[in-house]
């Protein structure tokens, strides 16, 4: 395989960004499904961009769209959401009850006049360490497996003349570097399984191998995963995070010019902005900060402010150019409907200000699968806010997080007890109740009940 050199890969400033205004749901529909790009035929790399999100039309999934529109969601079916690559098998013949591959789908993507494609490559060696909704195919040692039989055959495809017009979203194996700082060593979240993965240097070794060897194509655009504010938000968790995130940017062969940006939020429910109160407020002169049991001396109280720090503080601090941009998941991150907080809490406690207050409703901010209460986000749109590159949908709305209960299935995945409703916690929700909707099917599995709650508590509302 050959490598670019890093010269070739200068990156525009970001003073040339272009915001995306123009981005709006009409661009994105399928109007254009089965009239081939004018491009196409030229096959002349694009220029590398700032934002592949900027100006751009974004691939709608088709197996998605059909699965929203028949479970009522025409409304939202021309959304863009990102394709899971979670298994050497989805390369070629889809996930989780879909069965379009990627060349499929990236063919689709010239069909529909797209600009970019969002793709997840979610296969890591000993996956998911801390949880075990979505434990993959590979063990922890399988490094090799992943790197030649599902990093290796993803890049045969991607690197196709065909598709270099077609800007590539890589979202990079959620979940997994996070875990390495904060469910390890003496912290009483840590698992077995991460230490494992900590000392093997399996995690680390496949995203340097992943964003190196995809990173190659000039039409690739790596957004390696950050976890979100409820888990990275803590002191204790934010630099060290960035920390191993330039680790893996410099492992395998991979060069820090690698990662187009960050991923925050991703699958997780975390609001976007909240409204009625700020990190800084003090009620009865003490700090929300710290008597707040919902914040619980987190620096953070939502996603975005998390993001934009992430950005501009741990990344350069870590060692990453400055001006690298974050993609916020907000596919399941509205909290609409009757219940949304219309104003502050009452200045009573600290408690009853930020508990009245808060649109995230879940029951702790450690509570993650399938969540009772939730909404659809902000729609996915370009340049929304300084630093955010764009509001997108990574996990599909409407596919489940996992199974509530256990169901043998040849997928690796496992049964977490965090997706059963009964559930009454472990040291990661602060041994609170899981929060979890009944009755879910395994990860990736469409979960109707969840969509149609997803679609009845849509913030902003359809
Ligand atoms: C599952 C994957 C699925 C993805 C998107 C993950 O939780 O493990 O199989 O493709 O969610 O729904």
């Amino acid at each position: 395989m050959s490598r670019t050199p890093p010269t070739h890969r200068r990156r525009r400033r970001r003073s040339v960004l272009i915001a995306g205004a123009a981005v709006g749901a009409a661009a994105m529909t399928l109007t254009t499904l089965g009239f081939a790009s004018a491009d196409e035929a030229d096959n002349q790399p694009m220029a590398r961009v700032d934002n592949p999100y900027a100006g751009a039309q974004l691939y709608v999934n088709p197996d998605w769209a059909a699965n929203a529109t028949e479970g009522g969601g025409a409304a939202i079916a021309d959304q863009p959401t990102a394709v899971w690559l979670d298994s050497r098998a989805a390369i070629t013949g889809g996930s989780a009850g879909n069965s379009t591959g990627l060349r499929e789908h990236l063919d689709n993507a010239l069909e529909q006049g797209a600009d970019a494609i969002q793709i997840v490559t979610y296969n890591l060696p000993g996956r998911d360490c801390a949880a075990l909704a979505s434990n993959g195919e590979l063990g922890p040692n399988d490094i090799d497996i992943y790197k030649t039989e599902f990093i290796d055959p993803i890049n045969e495809i991607v690197s196709d003349p065909k598709y270099a017009e077609l800007r590539i979203i890589n979202i990079v194996e959620l979940d997994s570097l996070p875990n390495l700082v904060t469910n390890v060593g003496s912290r009483p979240t840590a698992t077995p399984e991460c230490d494992e993965m900590l000392a093997n240097g399996n995690y680390v070794k496949g995203v340097g191998y992943n964003i190196a060897t995809l990173g190659d194509n000039e039409n690739v655009y790596n957004y390696i995963d950050i976890g979100h504010h409820g888990w990275i938000g803590w002191e204790d968790n934010f630099q060290a995070s960035a920390d191993i995130l330039f680790e893996a940017a410099n492992a395998e062969g991979a060069t820090p010019a690698d990662v187009a940006g960050f991923a925050a939020n991703s699958a997780n429910y975390g609001a976007l902005v909240e409204d009625h109160f700020s990190i800084t407020d003090t009620i009865n002169g003490q700090q929300i900060r710290g008597e707040s049991s919902w914040i619980d001396w987190n620096n953070y109280i939502d996603e975005q402010s998390f993001a934009q720090a992430f950005a501009t503080q741990a990344a350069p601090a870590a060692g990453f150019p400055s001006g690298l941009g974050v993609i916020i998941d907000t596919s399941r991150n509205g909290w609409g409907g009757p219940d949304r907080p219309t104003g502050p809490g009452p200045q009573t406690s600290a408690d009853e200000y930020v508990d009245g207050g808060r649109y995230d409703r879940r029951i702790h901010l450690g509570n993650w699968c399938n969540q009772s209460g939730a909404g659809l986000g902000e729609r996915p749109q370009a340049s929304p806010a300084p630093n955010i590159d764009a509001y997108t949908w990574i996990k599909p709305p409407g596919e489940s997080d996992g199974s509530s209960e256990e169901i043998p299935n040849d997928e690796g995945k496992g049964f977490d007890r965090m997706c059963d409703p009964t559930y009454e916690g472990n040291p990661r929700n602060n041994n609170n109740m899981s929060g979890a909707l009944p009755n879910a099917p395994l990860s990736g599995h469409w979960f109707q009940a969840q969509f149609e709650e997803l679609l009845a508590n849509a913030y902003p509302p359809l």
